[in-house]
C-alpha cells in the first residue's frame, strides 16, 4: 500500500484564486483549513473535492479528467465530479465534496458538504442472497446500501475473516509494512449498520436455480429472491511428494497470508514455486523480511506470457537486484523437510515453501445447478447467468468483452469489484451493460506495474520510454489495433489508454 507523505502545499483556497489559475479542464490542489482540496473545472462548472483518492491515498490532481469525471492516477478509481461518488472501484467511499463560489473573477472553497443521503430503492421483502466475501460479493453488497436497497443482503462465506483487500495479502502485509487493521475492507461495524447478514464459515454446497434456494454445508436452506454467485478462484494444488507438509503454504486467504508470517519468523530459506504474480511478489515480501529466496518455474522468463520478453526480463532483473536467485526452465518434482528437488537433478535447501503456480475458479457450485458454464461461469453483458435472476461476478465470471467481441475471464480484483457492482445496479433493475475496460496492477518492491485491456495473444509490442530506466509503456498490437497497454510510472499514459479504450 503506497501512501503519500508530502506535506499539503498549494494556495489557501478558503480565501480564494483568480479564476484565470484554472483553465477549462484543468485541475489544481490547495488547502481549505486543514484539509487538501482539488479543484476541477469542467464544462465551466468548477467543483471542489478532497485532492486524495479514498483507495490508497493516490494524489488526484496527477489524475485524468474524463467527461464528468476524475480518475484516479494509481489504480484507476473513477469518481464524479458533482457528487464525489465513487463510481468505480478500487475506490468504494465517496470524496468529501465542499462549497465553492465563483464571483467577481475568483474561486473560493467554502465548507465542506453533507453526503446526501441514499434515495430508498426496491422492496423491503426482496431477498439478494450473495455467496463469496471477497472483491466482487463485497462491492456488490456495498453498492446495493449505497442505492439504497431497501431488502434483505445475507453474504455467505466459506472464509473465516470479512471481506479482505486480498492484493495486500502478498504486498505490504505480507512483507510487514502494513498493519493487520489495513486489511479488513470494513470494520466489523459496518455490516451491523449496513444490515448485512454476514456469516462467515458458512459454505454453500447446493444452487436449485427453479425454487431460489441454496443448500449449505450443514443442510440447512436459504431462500434467495435475487442471487450473486462470487466464489472466486482457489490456488493449484501440486501432485507431487511432499506438496501437504506443513512448511508448503498456498497464498489466497488472510489465514493463508498470516501462516506465511508466521513461518517466515524462523525461516531462513524460502523456496517460491512459480513465477507467477502471486509467486513473485511472494518473494519480494520474503526478501524484505531478509529471507533467501529461490524462485522455481518452468518458463524462460517470469512473466512472458503477459507482459511479452521485454518487461519479462525487467521483472527478472529487478528481483535479482533484491538478491532473488532464479532457477527458470526448471520445477519442483518433491519437496522434503529441509529442501526441494529440481527436475534438472539438483536440490535447493527450504524451511518455507511458498506454491504460486496459479488459481483454478470454483465452479463447482454453477456447475451442479446446471448453469451455462464454459472456462467460467457464462454471463451475458449485465452480468446475468443462464438462470433469470441469478448473477455471476469476479473471477469465475466469463463475460462478452465489447473491445475485441470475445468472451473473457480475468483474475483482476479491481474487475470483480466493478463486476460485483455493474451486478448489484442490474439486481436494481437498472440494466447496465459491464463495459469497463479491465485493468490490474502489480507490486514488486518499489516499482508498480499498470496493466489496461486484456491482450492473451499479439503480434507486436510498441515500446514507448525506458524499461530498464522504470519509465515506460508498452502498447500489445494484434492486427494493428491495440489491445492492451503496460506502463512503469507513466499514469497519466495509462489512464488516457483506459479512456480511448472505453470510447
Ligand atoms: C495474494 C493475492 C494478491 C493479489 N493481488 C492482486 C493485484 O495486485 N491486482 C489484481 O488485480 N489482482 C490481484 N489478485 C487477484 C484478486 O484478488 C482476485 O481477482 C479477486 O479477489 C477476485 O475476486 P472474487 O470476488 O471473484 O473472489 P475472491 O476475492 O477470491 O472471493 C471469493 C469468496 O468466495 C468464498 N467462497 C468460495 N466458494 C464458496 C462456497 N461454496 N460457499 C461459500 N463461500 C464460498 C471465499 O471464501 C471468498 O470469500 C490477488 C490475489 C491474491 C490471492
Ligand atoms: S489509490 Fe486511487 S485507485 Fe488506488
Amino acid at each position: 500500500m503506497s501512501q503519500d507523505d508530502k506535506k499539503p502545499s498549494g494556495p489557501d483556497l478558503s480565501k480564494g484564486i483568480a479564476s484565470s489559475d484554472l483553465a477549462e479542464g484543468a485541475m489544481l490542489s490547495g488547502l481549505a483549513g486543514e484539509d487538501e482540496v482539488l479543484l476541477v473545472r469542467k464544462n465551466g462548472r468548477v467543483s471542489a473535492l478532497a485532492a486524495h483518492c479514498t483507495h490508497y491515498h493516490g494524489p488526484l490532481a496527477d489524475g485524468l479528467v474524463i467527461g464528468n469525471t476524475v480518475r484516479c492516477p494509481w489504480h484507476h478509481a473513477c469518481f464524479d465530479l458533482a457528487t464525489g461518488e465513487a463510481l468505480t472501484a478500487p475506490a468504494l467511499s465517496p470524496l468529501a465534496c465542499y462549497e465553492v463560489s465563483e464571483r467577481d473573477g475568483k474561486i473560493t472553497v467554502g465548507a465542506k458538504k453533507e453526503p446526501p443521503a441514499p434515495k430508498p430503492s426496491g422492496s423491503a421483502s426482496e431477498r439478494v442472497v450473495i455467496v463469496g466475501g471477497g472483491a466482487a460479493g463485497f462491492a456488490a453488497a456495498e453498492m446495493l446500501r449505497r442505492r439504497g436497497f431497501a431488502g434483505s443482503i445475507a453474504m455467505l462465506s466459506n472464509d473465516d475473516a470479512a471481506p479482505v483487500d486480498r492484493p495486500n495479502l502478498s504486498k505490504d502485509y505480507l512483507a510487514g509494512s502494513a498493519p493487520e487493521e489495513w486489511v479488513p475492507l470494513r470494520g466489523d461495524d459496518w455490516y451491523a449498520e449496513n444490515k448485512i447478514d454476514l456469516k462467515l464459515k458458512t459454505d454453500v454446497a447446493g444452487l436449485d436455480a427453479k425454487t431460489k434456494e441454496l443448500t449449505l454445508g450443514d443442510g440447512s436452506k436459504v431462500k434467495f429472491d435475487k442471487l450473486l454467485l462470487a466464489t472466486g478462484a482457489e490456488p493449484v494444488k501440486l501432485d507431487i511428494p511432499g506438496a501437504d507438509k506443513k512448511h508448503v503454504h498456498t497464498l489466497r486467504s488472510l489465514a493463508d497470508s498470516r501462516a506465511i508470517i508466521a513461518a517466515a519468523k524462523s525461516a531462513k530459506r524460502a523456496v517460491v514455486i512459480g513465477a507467477s504474480f502471486i509467486g513473485l511478489e511472494t518473494a519480494a515480501s520474503l526478501r524484505a523480511r531478509d529471507i533467501e529466496v529461490h524462485v522455481v518455474a518452468p518458463e524462460k522468463r517470469p512473466l512472458e506470457k503477459v507482459f511479452g520478453p521485454e518487461l519479462g526480463d525487467f521483472v527478472r532483473a529487478l528481483h535479482e537486484e533484491h538478491g532473488v536467485h532464479f532457477h527458470l526452465e526448471n520445477s519442483v518434482t518433491a519437496i522434503a523437510d529441509n529442501n526441494v528437488t529440481l527436475k534438472n537433478g539438483g536440490t535447493l535447501e527450504a524451511d518455507l515453501v511458498v506454491i504460486g503456480v496459479g488459481v483454478r475458479p470454483r465452479l463447482a457450485l454453477a456447475e451442479k445447478a446446471g448453469l451455462a458454464v464454459d472456462k467460467g461461469v457464462t454471463v451475458d453483458e449485465y452480468l446475468e447467468t443462464s438462470a433469470p435472476g441469478i448473477y455471476a461476478a469476479g473471477d469465475i465470471a466469463r463475460w462478452p468483452d465489447p473491445l475485441t467481441g470475445e468472451r473473457i475471464r480475468v483474475e483482476h480484483w479491481v474487475v470483480a469489484e466493478r463486476q460485483g457492482q455493474t451486478a448489484a445496479l442490474n439486481m436494481l433493475g437498472e440494466r447496465k451493460p459491464y463495459r469497463a475496460v479491465p485493468f490490474f496492477w502489480s507490486q514488486h518492491y518499489d516499482v508498480p506495474i499498470n496493466y489496461v485491456g486484456h491482450a492473451e495473444k499479439w503480434d507486436k509490442i510498441e515500446i514507448d520510454g525506458d524499461v530498464a530506466k522504470r519509465d515506460c509503456v508498452l502498447r500489445y498490437l494484434k492486427g494493428g489495433k491495440v489491445l492492451a497497454v503496460a506502463s512503469i510510472y507513466r499514469d497519466r499514459d495509462s489512464l488516457e489508454a483506459e479512456a480511448t479504450m472505453e470510447r
